[in-house]
């Protein structure tokens, strides 16, 4: 009882204590401090700003004039994210004299490169789940008249961006660009720019928290301030239209213009120059003759196209062509193609997340020297330099967001999320000819829910963008392999195989998308367990399944043109075996899975297109066979440097016979 009175009378006599401080000091200054006034304010604006929303993406960040941010950031790795408390972080708080109590602080310590993950740049990083502070001061001055955004092309997971010390809003999703206008928020001479970075993503993210890559954290893309004119072009897409070949579509989306704007519309190499008239919204819509050249991997041919509208002039680099699905064919400007690819994450030799044009020229090169002419960019949107690189070399692209095998299909958050990482793709890439296919996915379980979320994702896609073809990559599930292996495979292991080996695949994703596209790994996984479970040693098992590959045939339950987007296998680069040993991880296997399933798919028409599991080894936290896998991937036709395997030999071969055998054609 004594202690509950005395509890009581110490709480009454220190808020009497801390009212009578405060009223001191606002009958002392006359008003509240300066400090406490911010202090206020800050509060207010958190509350007001908490989950504001990125401002429409403005395109061609990368033309426009800015101040490239780039460069050493002070940072602070937060785990239990205690920075948030008493906006210690976004104000960047520090000690003023040596008698204050600091529990934080950005100064003299950690440092990290911007653009960059941070997992490559810090020992304590590499597999880091959580909280990462990111602090920079810059100098500004902002003309009269003029507007200016903070564009991030990507923060993975979620960041919220604080510019002196207050919110100015939040992004989830680590692989699509978003931006702030911070017009207001601007000082004139230094400010302070706070980004909080969260690599984690929980059941309802996209994606789920599993994934068979390293789930690489950090401002890992530029972050620009864009300096604009009041009334600026935000967006735009100037496309050839398929249902009218010699006419060019699209429209231009002014941001903060009067109600009569004017927009001009010039191509010069096709002399053509276009007055358009925008509506009360700032949109001006264009439909215009014109007959440019094709663009493709033979010709990647752009155009400078040049917008200019009031003081605002943005201009970019576009090929035309036109992409469509017909009975079993891609057809690319009209003629069939196919798609001789390889996958790949956005990954640099070395390691690391890619993000430079150095990155994009050191991955694509080695595409080119594959002989390919498209590669599907897994799992995620990659970043804006491949793809603008991949325009200019010919090379066509297979994107995709990260709906990634089991993920919360009943959740209309994650739905949300979905959509909303396919609009800001889209929207940064609408303009890129290399871009063909919009994947919803990669080997997502058949089941109802799935199929109705993967419904609603392909729709949207269609709603933003009729001008690709949309795709998703089945899996070779149980319960297709189930009954082909009892009916060819085990017999086969006692010496008795006939004729064709029938793999049907009606995965009802098929009936969502133009391109269904099938992951299958025929003599690597379905083979290299059996001797695990059954009399028969691996070394018959495996000798078994190689020797009939070319004995498989697909069936797909629906009549489109089908890619293969996953075959391969595990090498250690290095790792030699004798060819009949069949030995797990030697090089000799792995090209061997190649030679394979390559004369198995040159007897099936109806495949318009191959991307073999993958180009490059890259890092992953699900491979634990140490002295071989050492959390990576080894499914690369190179080493996580670079270096070549023997299978990269057999597929180049492969696809410059190809390729010479289409030309005569
Ligand atoms: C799956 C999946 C890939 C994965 C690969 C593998 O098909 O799509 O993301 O890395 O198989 O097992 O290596």
């Amino acid at each position: 009882m004594r202690r509950t009175l005395w509890s009581v009378i110490s709480v009454v006599l220190f808020s009497v204590g801390t009212a009578s401080l405060a009223l001191t000091l606002y009958l002392w200054f006359g008003d509240w401090p300066q400090e406490a006034k911010e202090t206020v304010d800050h509060y207010r604006s958190l509350a007001a700003r908490a989950g504001e929303p990125p401002a429409p993406l403005i395109a061609n960040a990368h033309d426009r004039e800015s101040l490239n941010l780039g460069g050493r950031w002070q940072a602070v790795i937060d785990p239990y994210d205690r920075g948030s408390l008493g906006g210690l972080a976004p104000r960047a708080f520090r000690p003023d004299e040596p008698a204050d109590h600091a529990e934080f602080s950005f100064e003299d310590g950690l440092t990290l490169r911007v653009p960059g993950d941070w997992n490559t740049q810090d020992p304590r990083l590499v597999y880091y789940q959580g909280v990462v502070w990111y602090k920079r001061e810059f100098d500004y001055e902002l003309a009269p008249g003029r507007r200016a955004f903070l564009w991030l092309g990507a923060a993975n997971y979620r960041a919220s961006v604080y510019l002196n010390g207050l919110l100015v809003g939040r992004h989830e999703g680590g692989f699509t660009p978003f931006n702030f206008e911070v017009s207001e928020g601007l000082r004139s001479g230094s400010n302070l720019l706070v980004i909080k970075v969260d690599n984690r993503h929980g059941d309802d993210d996209i994606p789920a928290p599993i994934t068979d890559w390293l789930n690489y954290g950090g401002l890992t893309r530029d972050v620009l301030l864009l300096d604009l004119p009041r009334s600026f072009i935000r967006s735009w897409e100037v496309q050839l239209d398929p249902s009218r070949p010699r006419r060019l579509r699209g429209w231009v989306q002014l941001d903060g213009a009067g109600p009569s704007c004017e927009v001009v519309l010039s191509i010069a190499e096709l002399r053509i120059q276009e007055k358009l008239a925008c509506d009360s919204s700032g949109r001006a819509q264009l439909d215009l003759e014109a007959a440019p050249e094709r663009w493709s991997p033979e010709n990647p041919k752009l155009y400078r196209v040049d917008l200019r509208s009031g003081d605002d002039a943005v201009s970019d680099r576009i090929g035309f062509r036109i992409i469509e699905a017909k009975g079993r064919e891609i057809r690319l400007n009209g003629e069939p193609i196919f798609l001789r690819g390889v996958s790949l994450h956005e990954e640099a030799p070395g390691g690391g997340r890619a993000n430079s044009p150095a990155d994009a020229d050191a991955l694509l090169s080695l595409v080119k020297d594959l002989g390919a002419n498209f590669a599907r960019l897994a799992h995620y949107p990659h970043n804006e330099y491949i793809v603008r690189r991949a325009d200019e070399l010919g090379v066509l692209l297979w994107q995709e967001i990260p709906v990634y095998w089991d993920i919360d299909w009943s959740n209309p958050v994650t739905l949300e999320r979905g959509k909303r990482q396919l609009s800001e793709l889209i929207e940064r890439d609408r303009n890129r000819a290399s871009v063909i296919f919009w994947s919803i996915g990669n080997e997502t379980p058949v089941g109802e829910e799935r199929q109705r979320f993967m419904g609603e994702l392909a729709a949207h896609v269609k709603r933003l963008d009729a001008t690709r073809l949309t795709t998703g990559a089945m899996l070779s599930s149980g319960e297709l392999l189930g009954p082909f292996m009892a009916k060819y495979y085990l017999p086969a292991l006692v010496g008795w195989s006939p004729g064709t080996w029938t793999f049907r695949v009606d995965d009802p994703l098929g009936d969502l998308v133009d391109v269904p596209a099938l992951n299958q790994y025929f003599g690597w996984y379905y083979s290299g367990v059996v001797g695990l479970v059954t009399p028969f040693s691996s070394r018959h098992a495996r000798r078994v399944m190689l020797e009939n590959i070319p004995r498989i045939r697909l069936e797909f339950a629906v009549d489109k043109p089908i890619v293969v987007s996953e075959f391969g296998a595990g090498a250690k680069r290095g790792m030699h075996a004798d060819r009949e040993s069949f030995t797990s991880y030697s090089e000799e296997l792995q090209a061997r899975v190649y030679e394979q399933q390559l004369a198995m798919l040159e007897r099936q028409p109806e495949v318009a297109g191959i991307s073999p599991w993958v180009l490059k080894d890259f890092r992953s936290p699900l491979r634990l066979y140490q002295g071989v896998q050492d959390h990576w991937n080894r499914k690369g036709l190179v080493d996580e440097e670079g270096d070549k395997k023997l299978a990269f030999g057999v597929l180049r071969d492969w696809y410059v016979e190809r390729a010479q055998r289409s030309a005569l054609q």
